[in-house]
């Protein structure tokens, strides 16, 4: 099963792909993720990479669609994967549709999270991780229960993604609303997008989405209708 998360910043992408990983097991990308890793190996794509993400801005097209094929090709995505922050422009979309279509594969569901930007804002802000597990926490609605202390390995020290200042946040939306929104009728026509409310409680979202996968009709694999 291909699924494609799609959404603003803040809209709980990651939080959602990371059950789906655990309860489907298939693999989580994360194209945010791969970039801020290239930047902390300070390879050439994280040079290129580092200044337009600082800035809330999106990498070119060119280089995300040439990790992402890499990067499906992986064992861990023969069964399938979620995609969480690709496509966000219509030409990775394109890309995307006709690097499945080469390996007899497609997207079976593309699930927009809707919220507003208010959310989005406050979410973003009091978001922080821990340093050593990347355990998720937030200022305003799951702190640690200790003080300084991550819950899931007892480490203390925690860190800010450097794009999640207020100010970068309204870029971040921006480079949304005007280069990934198009997507949004992009799968409509293609009767692939499923709408979820990303404001409902993280269990809610997470119980929508499976309820939503549960509707879809089984694809045949292409390999399947060829052989004889
Ligand atoms: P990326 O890392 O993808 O960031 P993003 O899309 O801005 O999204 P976030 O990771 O901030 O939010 P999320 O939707 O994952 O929400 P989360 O689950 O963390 O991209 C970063 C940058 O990389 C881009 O700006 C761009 O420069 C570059 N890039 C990446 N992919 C690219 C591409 N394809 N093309 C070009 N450039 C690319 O949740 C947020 C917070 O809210 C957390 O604290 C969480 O605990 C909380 N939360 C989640 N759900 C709920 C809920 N239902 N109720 C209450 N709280 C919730
Ligand atoms: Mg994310
Ligand atoms: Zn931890």
């Amino acid at each position: 099963m291909n699924i494609i998360l799609l959404g603003p910043p803040g809209a709980g992408k990651g939080t959602q792909a990371k059950g789906l990983q655990l309860r489907h097991g298939i693999a989580q990308i994360s194209t945010g993720d791969m970039l801020r890793a290239e930047v902390a190996a300070g390879t050439e794509i994280g040079l290129r990479a580092k200044g337009i993400m600082d800035a809330g801005g999106l990498v070119p097209d060119a280089v995300i669609v040439a990790m992402l094929e890499h990067r499906i090709q992986a064992p861990d995505c023969s069964q399938g994967f979620i995609l969480d922050g690709f496509p966000r422009t219509v030409p990775q979309a394109e890309a995307l549709d006709e690097m499945l279509e080469a390996g007899g594969s497609a997207i079976d569901a593309v699930i927009e999270l809707r919220v507003n930007d208010a959310v989005l804002i406050e979410r973003i802000a009091g978001r922080f991780s821990c340093a050593n597990c990347g355990a998720s926490y937030n200022d305003a609605f799951h702190l640690p229960k200790a003080a300084d202390t991550c819950d899931v390995c007892g480490a203390h020290a925690f860190i800010r993604r450097p794009d999640d200042k207020r100010e970068v946040v309204s870029a971040r939306l921006a480079a949304y609303n005007h280069q990934t929104a198009p997507l949004l009728p992009y799968y409509a026509g293609r009767n692939r997008l499923h709408v979820v409310d990303g404001l409902a409680d993280i269990g809610d979202v997470a119980a929508t989405i499976e309820a939503t996968l549960q509707t879809l009709p089984l694809r045949t694999p292409t390999h399947a209708l060829t052989q004889t």
